[in-house]
């Protein structure tokens, strides 16, 4: 497997691999790599000739009071999953090489839907879009694997993407869970015991939401209050936002018809996670709706 610190060098051998007619499959990533990430690198390997995953913690999407400089590193660990699942390459930008300068370009997908994450990470995206958009052009035509646990930021990189005209296939996959329905994150790192156990109150939220719906529940506020009561019902946790929305445009419904997506944002006490499914289908049921 390639380890690849150079920008230059990168984009040579990239180059090099569609010269020779090879497709490319694109995992962009911030590292400390968990199971959800094994499931889009493998899905890279087996759907592309030549496999590519990149780790660079983006400082452009972090605000000024997030967890930036605590973010969890694990790159030896992070390689060798990569390694297991028969990446080709992986390339580990510096900083340095990402931002040799201060960004004066930003790109920015104008507001795609109302509150969500937006409200309390309000640059966040800028700093998404143009870190993938760095990334899109020094990969070059590829298909492109992100998870499905990141909602929003999906449905931002497709709009960016068929925007601007990027040469890249977006592929959503699904959020990968444990057992007790906690969706796959690095920050459940964070997590001491009572914040693990309180952190599947998110899921749980969804599937409150999924089965009143399943029940034949056509308001969205009604679903919403349903799943933020039961957030409130968690002591360790705090709501951020419960919404029902629509899964292509996310914006809000006035009922809820056939497609509906459901969000969920919680803090158990400093960790703030982030949560969401589609309301016709119960947790870990397949569904591709982006
Ligand atoms: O989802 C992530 O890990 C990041 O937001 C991404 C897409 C790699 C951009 O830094």
């Amino acid at each position: 497997m390639n380890v690849l610190h150079d920008l230059g060098e990168a984009r040579r051998w990239l180059d090099e691999e569609r010269r020779r007619g090879h497709r490319l499959g694109f995992v962009p990533t911030m590292g400390s790599l968990h199971d959800g990430h094994r499931s889009l690198l493998r899905r890279a390997a087996a759907t592309s000739d030549v496999s590519v995953a990149s780790i660079f913690v983006n400082p452009l999407q972090f605000g000024p009071d997030e967890d930036l400089d605590s973010y969890p590193r694990s790159l030896e660990t992070d390689l060798a999953m990569a390694r297991d699942e028969r990446i080709d390459g992986v390339i580990v930008p510096s900083t340095e090489a990402m931002y040799p300068e201060p960004m004066k370009t930003l790109v920015r997908v104008e507001q795609l839907s109302t509150g969500l994450e937006s409200l309390s990470r309000p640059t966040h995206f800028d700093g998404v879009t143009t870190v993938v958009a760095k990334l899109f052009n020094l990969v070059g035509p590829c298909s492109a694997f992100f998870g499905e646990k990141d909602y929003q930021q999906l449905a931002q990189i497709r709009r960016m993407v068929s925007d601007l005209s990027f040469p890249v296939e977006v592929i959503g996959c699904p959020t990968v869970r444990e057992p007790d329905g906690l969706a796959l994150s690095s920050r459940n790192a964070y997590l001491d015991g009572p914040q693990r156990a309180a952190a599947t109150v998110l899921s749980r939220a969804l599937t409150a939401g999924i089965e009143m719906i399943a029940g034949g529940e056509s308001s969205p506020a009604a679903v919403e209050q349903v799943m933020a009561a039961t957030v409130r019902h968690e002591p360790l946790a705090e709501l951020d936002y419960a919404a029902v929305r629509d899964p292509a445009t996310l914006d809000e419904l006035d009922t809820i018809a056939d497609r509906v997506r459901l969000l969920i944002a919680a803090r158990i006490d400093t960790t703030r996670l982030i949560d969401n499914a589609d309301g016709r289908h119960s947790l870990g049921e397949y569904s591709d709706e982006t």
